[in-house]
């Protein structure tokens, strides 16, 4: 476990809805290439980064492995959910890699140091590991337009993507059946526990420990119309400095 190749997950298969009107979030082009070209290219060029499992929008599985041809992954059909496109990336992921990331194909511009910050955590034995950031803003809880409460912020972080896992661990987050993970009938939507907008937030469902480390501001996620500007510009930013 402490120097094998770590798998990579990278849900790719939203819509993109509060991006607007256009083709899939990880189709758009951002500085002439879609989305998830400049992510796969990202976890490429982590050198602790193995076999990587794509799931693509269902519409779009063949498209995308054309796309991706010049990176070496595995593409299969996503499903509804976020959780249902991890599932399937993870039953299509060979069985013998014990350590996996799920990465989140809108965080396009993710540096490499925040994927290995995340595998030298796990390699040193953490079961679950999140890359974190403080929050800007205040956040509160509200019932429709009433405050409820107001979150003590300094406790708070922002949650990113990679995040990794031992595989064994994920799998039954998932509600995969551990050292099975080719039964197709366990990806049907509907076998997973109760919804989560992250995975982390399954393991901790099962009282697993998980540890952060530190993620990057470029680490975001591409989710509204401001947020392409901004990936331009970090694009822009990093292409004068070489
Ligand atoms: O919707 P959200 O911003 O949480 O999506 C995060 C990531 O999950 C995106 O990369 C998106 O493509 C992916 N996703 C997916 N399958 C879905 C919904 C979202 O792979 N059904």
């Amino acid at each position: 476990v402490t120097t094998a190749p770590v798998g990579v997950l990278v849900p790719a298969a939203g819509l993109g809805v509060r991006l607007g009107a256009g083709a899939p979030k990880a189709l758009r082009e951002l500085a002439g290439e879609p989305l998830l070209a400049h992510a796969v290219r990202g976890l490429r060029a982590a050198s602790s980064v193995g076999p990587v499992v794509v799931a693509a929008p269902a519409a779009d599985v063949e498209p995308v492995r054309a796309l991706l041809a010049p990176y070496d992954v595995a593409v299969v059909a996503g499903g509804r959910e976020r959780q249902d496109s991890v599932r399937a990336a993870l039953a299509a992921l060979d069985p013998a890699v014990e350590l996996v990331l799920v990465h989140d194909a809108a965080r396009c511009l993710t540096p490499a140091g925040v994927v290995e910050a995340v595998v030298d955590r796990l390699r040193a034995g953490a079961e679950a590991v999140v890359p974190v950031l403080p929050v800007a803003d205040t956040v509160k809880q509200v019932d429709g337009d009433r405050v409820v409460g107001t979150l003590e912020r300094a406790s708070l972080r922002a949650v990113q993507t990679p995040q990794g896992f031992r595989r064994d661990l994920l799998a039954r987050a998932h509600g995969l059946p551990v050292g099975h993970p080719h039964d197709a009938a366990a990806v049907l939507p509907g076998a997973a526990p109760p919804a989560a907008t992250d995975d982390a937030g399954l393991v901790e469902a099962l009282g697993v420990a998980v540890t952060t480390v530190a993620g990057h501001e470029e680490a975001f996620k591409v989710t509204r119309p401001l947020d392409l500007l901004l990936a331009e510009a970090v694009l822009e930013g990093r292409r004068r400095a070489r």
